[in-house]
């Protein structure tokens, strides 16, 4: 994507702006993480990384209150045991930081009904939830662009399903500098090579989705070794017996791709590795290189959940952080729309 980025923030040690988030929403499945989690970490050294847990967005479908909260702090001991570090990153709970809401009041006045009606997650999701077809669910990809354009975000690093937020994104950015001059930086997007969208283990024509009403269908997050071990035994293949990435194979590239993000080598070297062996095989290996990393990340969670007094102070300063970066801002946006300044 090309960039007009004069808008750009570098920080002290000349690092430009990543953000990313991802909704509390349940069950945190292996493709938020390949998708998302995997290369936050990989980028959070060399970026001046702001992570959010998006609750605003969670509530455009319906949720517990109580289990709402409950995956608030799971999402976050997860952040942290996967290799987020709250000194070098800023880490924040989005209700906290009243200024994404009042943003995308304000991209709201230049985003189209339109636009937002062709959505294909919103179509998707509107299918899913016929019974509540809220504005929230409509005005979601705003509100994502809100929490983006907030911080003069560069890069978003994300799976390939949010990629078309992403252009809306940039272009509500682009629309809003045209009518009221340069304000925004227009962000891209980081979609990875290799499991930018990990499938469904149950069919390869859809997505790996925490919302799927099959659990062989994903690997959550905080499966055990066995569950994890049964998941891909029973994951669907072909009756050929080739591990080949190929178009005509889309259960075993999914399976290789997988195995690809969690062995820690490329699809190639893991084709060569599966040349010889059988399905069985190669799914008790997949399913050791994943059980091998999720492990140790889920004693790490298991011990931060025990400690709320740290997720709390966590939280507290990721708002400290996010609030003073979002205010500014959005007193900007406030100034170049001609709203009369609070004295
Ligand atoms: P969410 O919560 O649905 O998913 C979080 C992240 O996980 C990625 N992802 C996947 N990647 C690969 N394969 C899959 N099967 C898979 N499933 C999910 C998603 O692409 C996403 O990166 N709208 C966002 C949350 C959001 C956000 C933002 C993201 C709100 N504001 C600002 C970035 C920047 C969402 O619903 O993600």
């Amino acid at each position: 994507m090309a960039t007009v980025n004069e808008n750009s923030e570098r920080d002290t040690a000349g690092k430009k702006v990543l953000f990313s988030g991802i909704q509390p929403s349940g069950i945190i499945t292996i493709g938020n993480y390949v998708g998302a989690i995997k290369n936050w970490i990989n980028l959070q050294l060399d970026y001046d990384s702001i992570f959010c847990i998006v609750n605003l967005h969670a509530i455009t479908v319906k949720l517990e209150p109580a289990a709402l909260r409950l995956n608030t702090l799971e999402l976050l001991a997860l952040y942290l045991a996967c290799g987020i570090d709250p000194n070098l990153s800023t880490v924040f709970l989005q209700s906290h930081v009243s200024a994404h809401a009042e943003l995308a009041w304000i991209l709201n006045t230049v985003a189209y009904v339109g636009e937002l009606n062709r959505m294909t997650q919103y179509k998707d999701k509107a299918k899913k939830h016929a019974d509540n077809i809220n504005m929230g669910l409509m005005d979601y990809p705003v509100l994502m662009a809100s929490d983006i354009l907030l911080y003069k975000t560069d890069l978003v690093p994300v799976g390939a399903d949010q990629k078309q937020h992403l252009e809306l994104a940039r272009d509500l950015a682009l629309r809003f500098n045209t009518r009221y001059s340069d304000t925004f930086v227009v962000p891209n997007a980081y979609i990875p090579k290799v499991g930018a969208k990990v499938m469904s283990l149950q069919d390869a024509k859809i997505k790996m989705s925490k919302s799927d009403e099959n659990e062989n269908a994903y690997i959550s997050m905080t499966d055990s070794p066995d569950v994890i071990r049964r998941k891909f035994k029973r994951a669907v293949t072909d009756s050929d017996s080739s591990i080949r990435f190929l178009k005509e194979k889309p259960e075993i590239s999914n399976l290789l791709s997988i195995y690809s993000a969690f062995g820690g080598v490329t699809v190639k070297e893991a084709e060569h590795e599966f040349e010889d062996i059988g399905y069985g095989e190669f799914k008790s290996r997949l399913a050791d290189a994943v059980i091998a990393v999720l492990e140790p990340i889920q004693n790490k969670q298991k011990q931060l959940l025990s400690d709320k007094a740290y997720l709390n102070q966590v939280l507290k300063e990721g708002a400290q952080k996010a609030n003073y970066r979002a205010q500014k801002m959005l007193s900007k946006v406030y100034r170049k729309v001609g709203f009369v300044q609070k004295s």
